[in-house]
C-alpha cells in the first residue's frame, strides 16, 4: 500500500507522453538521485546498524535502474545531458526538520513518499505506454515493483527506529507536504512535477 495523500492528476499522463524523451531524461537523473539519497544516509548515520544493509541494497538497485534508463535513452536516441532538477524535491526537503533525530525520521519518510510517487507514476506510465513504446512499458512494469518495495522499506526503517504513533503522525503531515509540492506545479514536464 502506498501512503500518498493525493493521487496524480490524470492530465499529468497526457503531458508526460507528449514530452516522453525529456521525462525519460528526468527519470534517469532521479534514479541516480535515489541512489545518492541512500548513500548519503549511509555516510550520515554509520551508528544506526539497522539502516546499513537495506540502504546499501537500495543504493545498488537504484544504480541498476539508472543504467536501465540510460539504455532506454540510448535506444530512443536521446542524448544524456545535465538537467536542472524540478522544484518538487526542494519543496519536499524544506519540510524536513533540522534537529536530530527528527531529521533522520523525516528524511526516511520523505524518501518513502518519493518512492511511493515514483511507483504510482510508473504504474500510470506502464498502463499508457504499450501503444507508444512497449519496451519502455516493460521496463516500467518491472521498476514499479522495486519502487513499491523501496517505499515499504523506508517506512519499515522509520518504524524500526521511532515509535509507531510518531511515525504515523509525521508520515501523514509529510504526505500532505508531498501532495502540496506536486500541486504547486513545475515549469517543465517532469517525472515529479
Ligand atoms: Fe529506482
Ligand atoms: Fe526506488
Amino acid at each position: 500500500m502506498l501512503r500518498l495523500s493525493a493521487p496524480t492528476d490524470p492530465a499529468w499522463v497526457t503531458q508526460a507522453l507528449d514530452h516522453l524523451d525529456e521525462l525519460l531524461l528526468d527519470h534517469a537523473h532521479l534514479e541516480k538521485k535515489a541512489a545518492g539519497t541512500a548513500v548519503t544516509l549511509l555516510f550520515r548515520y554509520p551508528e544506526r546498524r539497522v539502516l546499513q544493509e537495506p540502504l546499501a541494497r537500495i543504493a545498488r538497485e537504484e544504480l541498476v535502474h539508472f543504467e536501465q534508463v540510460l539504455a532506454q535513452l540510448d535506444r530512443r536516441g536521446v542524448p544524456f545531458r545535465p538537467l536542472r532538477p524540478g522544484p518538487y524535491a526542494g519543496r519536499l526537503h524544506a519540510a524536513i526538520r533540522g534537529q536530530e533525530p527528527d531529521r533522520l525520521l523525516d528524511t526516511l519518510l520523505v524518501a518513502a513518499l518519493i518512492e511511493a510517487r515514483s511507483c504510482e507514476r510508473l504504474a500510470l506510465l506502464a498502463a499508457a505506454l504499450p501503444a507508444v513504446d512497449e519496451r519502455l512499458a516493460a521496463l516500467y512494469r518491472e521498476l514499479l515493483e522495486a519502487e513499491a518495495r523501496h517505499h515499504g522499506e523506508y517506512v519499515r526503517l522509520a518504524l524500526a527506529l521511532f515509535a509507531e504513533p510518531e511515525v504515523r503522525t509525521r508520515l501523514q503531515a509529510l504526505a500532505r507536504a508531498e501532495a502540496d509540492a506536486l500541486a504547486a506545479g513545475a515549469p517543465a514536464p517532469r517525472f515529479h512535477g
